[in-house]
């Protein structure tokens, strides 16, 4: 064999010849041990989770995924996926053991076709959001869903979690995007449904199924995704408000009236402004006016519809204001200063994460009921656990907000998560049951919400995706321990 691989005294026989063999087949470029270069995939953007990992394998091709995860299979070895490690969920850490592998699949992050007539793009796993916005931009094309996480999350990641982001009101999450997809699954064989059709009644839709998979049921190696036009422009709009049903007022009237231009309505309580300011060395508050609430709208255009926006924007705000729904509002008067908008929302997680500890809730309940939800599952929470702060802020306008609850002043990083943390996110989601909502509406599973998940899903809902994670992936070698619960949840019917 040609090439050396680093091994250790504890590793067992059987890692030793899967190292051996998966070195000879991925070359120095595609396997290392160095503890320097795995080092910072261990651990979660959040910082909760830190594993330790056998090797990491980044293959170049799918060819090599294929080759890689029959190599796995052989040897009993486990894979944790990973793409641009920005998840919240913990789903791309690999567990404390040691004994899995993480297969990144960031070296992977080729552009393999750009059909501008058929408005759509296939391309590998490891390319980079904000890449593949400039890629579609310079052919006059956008892809529309966005996030904050856009300059490290993959297309693969992004569609293994399902990602949401701040455009969903109007394009939907990535399942919408996706209009084909190649997977390898955990034999080693490739499930190919790259290219689209309109129609296709072949049965399951096995392409939806390994969205959202977060990799526990094969590993998404390329896809075919949905363009729209190139914007002809945006008009980006920052709202002070008093209440969160007054921003649930304001979203109906501007629905109302800008009808399809509303691509994203956002909202940010003064905490988390405040945060970001702090956070960000040279930003500004848009308004100059203090609010409980604020609210960032933005309504776009395609090329030729776009000059009716100000207008549009300026007669939204005059109305609301008239309409008593607004405390005061401005339009962002460049582009630069949309970007500046934007940069303030996107930097929430950011700002948030440097101040410390919390526990963090991504929730979803009906869009009309999230504000009397958040109203009543804060304060509540604040009166249970003393010395708490809950802050709500996010997509509004999908139902869905993240709900963070910061821990009181003095609490021990990481043992407060553990022990009080734990009891106010049980808390926070037996009300998120009880309003028919979701405890996970954008970020996955993973390994954070596994147990609440086990606990709080409906049996028959567990029983199915245990049978498809066990049909699939038998051996549970598919990144173990995340999304899919595995004690035996069914009860008799
Ligand atoms: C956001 C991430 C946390 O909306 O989903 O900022
Ligand atoms: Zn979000």
């Amino acid at each position: 064999m040609g090439h050396i691989m680093q091994t250790h005294a504890h590793d067992t026989p059987e890692q030793t010849a899967f190292l051996e063999e998966a070195a000879h087949l991925l070359g120095p470029r595609g396997l290392t041990r160095d503890p320097e270069l795995i080092e910072p995939w261990l651990t979660d953007w959040r910082g909760h989770y830190t594993g330790a990992a056998l090797a990491l394998a980044s293959p170049a091709s799918t060819e090599d995924v294929s080759a890689l995860v029959r190599l796995c299979a052989r040897h009993g070895i486990a894979i944790v996926p990973q793409g641009g490690n920005s998840g919240m969920c913990g789903g791309a850490t690999p567990d404390a053991s040691g004994q899995q592998v993480i297969l990144s699949l960031r070296r992977m992050n080729a552009i393999r076709a750009l059909d501008a007539e058929a408005m759509q793009i296939t391309c590998d796993a490891g390319v980079v959001l904000q890449t593949l916005h400039e890629a579609v931009a310079a052919q006059g094309l956008r892809f529309p869903l966005t996030l904050g996480g856009k300059g490290s999350a993959t297309v693969g990641g992004l569609i293994s979690t399902n990602a949401g982001g701040t455009q969903v009101l109007r394009h939907g999450t990535m399942r919408a995007q996706v209009l084909g997809l190649e997977a390898v699954l955990a034999d080693g064989s490739r499930f190919d449904a790259l290219a689209p059709l309109k129609k296709d009644n072949r049965g399951f839709d096995l392409k939806q199924l390994l969205i959202g998979s977060e990799g526990t049921l094969g590993i998404v190696t390329a896809a075919t995704l949905r363009l729209a036009p190139a914007l002809g422009g945006r008009a980006v709009l920052w709202a002070g408000v008093a209440s969160l049903q007054q921003a649930r007022a304001l979203l109906l009237h501007c629905e109302a009236r800008a009808g399809t231009a509303m691509e994203g309505f956002e909202i940010i309580p003064a905490y988390s402004l405040a945060a970001v300011l702090h956070h960000l060395p040279g930003s500004r508050a848009p308004l100059d006016t203090e609010h409980v609430w604020h609210v960032l709208i933005e309504l776009a255009a395609p090329l030729g519809a776009a000059d009716a926006l100000p207008a549009q924007a300026e007669d939204l705000l005059t109305s609301a204001f008239a309409a008593g729904l607004i405390e005061n509002a401005t339009i962002a008067a460049s582009e630069s200063q949309a970007e500046a908008f934007w940069l303030l929302r996107e930097s929430i997680s950011a700002a948030e994460r440097a101040r410390g500890p919390a526990v963090q809730h991504d929730i979803s309940v009906a869009v009309e009921r999230m504000p009397a939800f958040i109203d009543f599952v804060m304060p509540e929470v604040e009166a249970r656990f003393p010395g708490t702060r809950a802050i709500a802020y996010g997509h509004l306008g999908d139902g869905n907000v993240h709900l963070h609850i910061l821990a009181p002043a003095g609490a021990v990083p990481g043992e407060w998560q553990q022990t009080t943390g734990k009891k106010i996110s049980a808390l926070i989601y037996d009300c998120v049951v009880a309003w028919d909502g979701s405890i996970s509406a954008e970020h996955g599973i993973g390994q954070a919400k596994l147990a609440e998940l086990a606990r709080l899903t409906d049996p028959v809902r567990l029983h199915m995706m245990q049978a498809v994670k066990k049909a699939l992936d038998p051996s549970n070698l598919l990144n173990p321990g995340k999304l899919v619960p595995l004690a035996p949840v069914r009860s008799t019917p």
